[in-house]
């Protein structure tokens, strides 16, 4: 039997990997700037991670959702304490498109309509109704366009104020930072009155935090840099002024591990059966996001989002072709005049680093680890001057 052909492939053979390299099978050293699709939170292969994960294989790695499970509840008091989202419940699923999945499935059942808004260059996935949320043709098929979904552009509050005019939405999705689409962010204010409207009409509103989530972004979770401090004086008021119904989560989240959820609002009530999976939740997987969670803790990983995306900012500005800086934290794209795939390429084979690509075909996307340093930056840019000229 041959591989199912569906992967571009660069030729690199990454066969072990310890923080922020990845060796290849020839001895050959690579620089990690992507983590794979934004996965790597905590660097690869991280001691704690490692002997949390061995440990925890040593006891139990699997058994369903039908016995009681403590790490599942240890972990979702953990992260309710992370995240300052205390008032939210845990679901656990495997991935970013599950997580939705089951975002966008339990507004409808709470709401028992079915149209959904989603934002242009929106990327939620390639299940059902994630990939139907997905502003994307090409990977939405003709079973996926049952779903009825609404896209509107960023930033445009007259027409999502004229799609309030509709009593038939379930929910409205949205990323605090576009990942895939090339890192464009709501404005507080576009935020803010996206919330407002979605509490006014009973409307679900889904924080899909897949890829910004779990420090990333320099803040917990992104939306939580539209928090209004001029609104209300306390952390937990203040949530409450854009606060989601649903967070979607994945990602950064396993640093690897495949797993996923959702934090739902304590105001969506769960019952028997509504949300099931076989996997979710697992030993293994919850003993995984454990570990992430308290290496974020332990080596403060959120001060150094912010430190080293500011850092990494300031450095860009010496560079006259790099025309815009993007995102926050450690969730970051330099945009160039031109389109960057060769550019991209030449990083790996010239330079030995890796980076991302986006759906705005000029946009080199930066996702390193949240513990790289500011050497690994200056390397970074080294490369990029080399490969620039
Ligand atoms: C914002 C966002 N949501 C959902 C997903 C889907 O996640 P997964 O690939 O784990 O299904 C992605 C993946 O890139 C994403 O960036």
């Amino acid at each position: 039997m041959k591989l199912f052909d569906v992967y571009p492939l660069y030729d690199v053979t990454p066969v072990s990997a310890k923080g922020i390299e990845l060796t290849d099978d020839k001895g050959k050293k690579y620089l990690d700037f992507y983590g794979g699709h934004a996965v790597i939170s905590i660097g690869h292969s991280h001691p704690h991670y490692v002997n949390r994960l061995k440990e925890q294989l040593d006891k139990i790695g699997f058994y369903s959702n039908s016995i009681q499970n403590p790490i599942q509840k240890e972990l979702a008091s953990a992260l309710g304490k992370a995240s300052n989202c205390e008032a939210y419940n845990l679901f656990m699923c495997n991935s970013g498109a599950e997580a939705n999945e089951n975002a966008l499935k339990l507004a409808s059942f709470h709401t028992q309509k079915s149209k959904v808004i989603a934002f242009n260059n929106s990327f939620h996935g390639r299940t059902s109704a994630a990939v139907a949320a997905t502003d994307n043709p090409n990977i939405n098929a003709p079973i996926n366009k049952q779903q009825e979904v609404t896209f509107l552009p960023l930033n445009d509050f007259e027409a999502f104020e004229k799609a309030m005019d509709s009593d038939e939405y379930c929910a409205v999705i949205l990323e605090a930072i576009q990942g895939v689409g090339g890192l464009d962010e709501p404005t507080t204010q576009f935020y803010q009155f996206i919330a407002e409207h979605c509490k006014k009409k009973g409307i679900v509103l889904i924080a899909d935090e897949v890829q910004s989530g779990f420090g990333r972004s320099g803040k917990f979770f992104a939306f939580q840099h539209h928090l209004d401090p001029e609104r209300s004086p306390t952390d937990t008021e203040r949530s409450r002024s854009v606060q989601p119904d649903i967070i979607s989560i994945a990602k950064g989240m396993g640093n690897g591990f495949p797993v996923g959820g959702i934090l739902v609002h304590e105001s969506i009530k769960a019952s028997y059966g509504l949300l099931g999976t076989t996997f979710g939740g697992n030993h293994l997987a919850c003993a995984a996001t454990l570990a992430v969670l308290e290496v974020l803790k332990e080596e403060d990983l959120l001060v150094n989002a912010n430190e080293l995306g500011s850092y990494f900012k300031e450095k860009a500005k010496e560079f006259l072709e790099i025309k815009k800086v993007k995102g926050k934290g450690l969730m970051l794209g330099l945009e160039f005049e031109f389109e960057v795939a060769d550019l991209r390429k030449r990083l790996i084979y010239n330079q030995h680093m890796f980076t991302g690509s986006a759906k705005n075909k000029k946009l080199l996307r930066f996702l390193p680890a949240l513990n790289i340093t500011k050497t690994h930056i200056d390397l970074f840019f080294e490369g990029l001057q080399k490969e620039l000229g």
